[in-house]
């Protein structure tokens, strides 16, 4: 599919009110996004689990206006927020071509996250992709032809892209992959549930997220896609990322847990070996990141656990496991890694099956 597919030729223009509610989860990549072209488009093609409790709730409102300006009100948390407005603002300005009905409307957003405000979690993934499934219900009300949930989905997560890039792989579980490759069907334009063999080995695979530290990011992702342009190891990292990604699709058949802790290892690492070495540089780990990296490499060296650690780009420390060494790896993240987090905090999560549709 291309662009075009996406825009709404007509619609009705009879619907004067309405409400609808979604919720949509965080993911983790497991090969990583970094680096996009215009549009949103990304540099190499990435895989992420979807997870299940790490979720943003968004219910929009939206009442029938005379004016063509684009109209909103965002609640966090039940208080009005002005600080999401310029991102939302800048989403409408994006999606509008493929939305034509967006001025017709005054929205009222609002919106919460289940993980806590300034945990230092990504919320532009669930957030974008709350809020692009909430739209698209609007959409369909709207639409003059029967919608396919297959279309639904596919328009949900290209609108989540231009979002926040890695937003559209929250629209469906459990693995999904964005940009094109040549292992998986694929596109750069949204992301697709990964369909091909998964052993039961990464069945309700556990993903447990120790809080280091819950600041503001040093660097914001838009900001670390740029400094991709022109970096030294660019070409090299993204032909690094399709490889990984045929590797992977093997280790996920096989139920290869060996291999797909090298692989997902060395992807946070790389992931931040590009911050490191751009200009200019940066370092998002902590001191107690380096610490959980290394309690995690000496457990796994003491036991024959096949636990291991992925990052996002920040300094918080997903550790991922099978379901059943969940009883162990807690008992370990409680007694010891726990201490490496800001007042010992974590959130257990696991991986889920994608957004799912609270009210219309
Ligand atoms: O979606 P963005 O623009 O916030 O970028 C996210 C990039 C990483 O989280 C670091 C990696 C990924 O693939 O999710």
């Amino acid at each position: 599919m291309t662009a075009q597919d996406f825009i709404l030729e007509s619609y009705n223009s009879n619907i004067e009110k309405g409400k609808v509610k979604w919720s949509s989860p965080s993911n983790i990549a497991l090969i990583k996004y970094w680096g996009k072209r215009e549009h949103q488009i990304p540099e190499n093609p990435s895989i992420s689990f979807t997870l299940s409790n790490c979720k943003t709730i968004t219910e929009v409102t939206y009442t029938k206006k005379a004016n063509k300006d684009f109209s909103f009100d965002v609640y966090f948390e039940g208080e009005k927020n002005e600080a999401f407005k310029p991102k939302i603002q800048t989403f409408f300005e994006r999606i509008e071509s493929y939305m034509p009905f967006l001025r017709d409307y005054h929205f009222k957003i609002e919106t919460s996250n289940t993980f806590p405000h300034s945990s230092g979690i990504a919320s532009s993934a669930s957030g974008m992709s709350a809020l692009a499934l909430c739209l698209m219900s609007l959409e369909r009300s709207l639409s003059l032809t029967e919608m396919t949930n297959l279309y639904f989905n596919k328009k949900a997560s290209f609108l989540a892209r231009l979002g926040s890039g890695s937003a559209c792989r929250s629209i469906e579980g459990e693995l999904v992959v964005w940009g094109q490759n040549e292992s998986t069907e694929s596109s750069d334009l949204y992301g697709i549930k990964f369909d091909d063999d998964v052993h039961a080995n990464f069945k309700n695979y556990q993903d447990t997220i120790l809080l280091v530290d819950k600041g503001e990011k040093q660097v914001s992702s838009t900001v670390g896609h740029k400094l991709m342009f022109g970096h030294p190891f660019a070409k090299e990292r993204f032909s690094q990322a399709h490889n990984n990604l045929a590797k992977l699709k093997t280790i996920l058949a096989l139920g290869d847990l060996d291999a797909f802790i090298k692989i997902v290892e060395s992807e946070a690492l790389t992931l931040h070996a590009m911050m490191m070495t751009s200009m200019p540089y940066f370092i998002l780990m902590k001191p107690n990141t380096l610490s959980i990296i290394n309690r995690i490499w000496q457990y796994r060296n003491e036991t024959n656990s096949k636990v291991c650690f992925t990052l996002d780009a920040g300094a918080n420390v997903h550790v991922l496991y099978p379901e059943n060494e969940k009883d162990n790896i807690l008992q370990f993240i409680k007694n010891d890694l726990a201490t490496y987090c800001q007042n010992e905090h974590f959130i257990t999560d696991y991986v889920g099956k994608g957004a799912q549709l609270i009210e219309i």
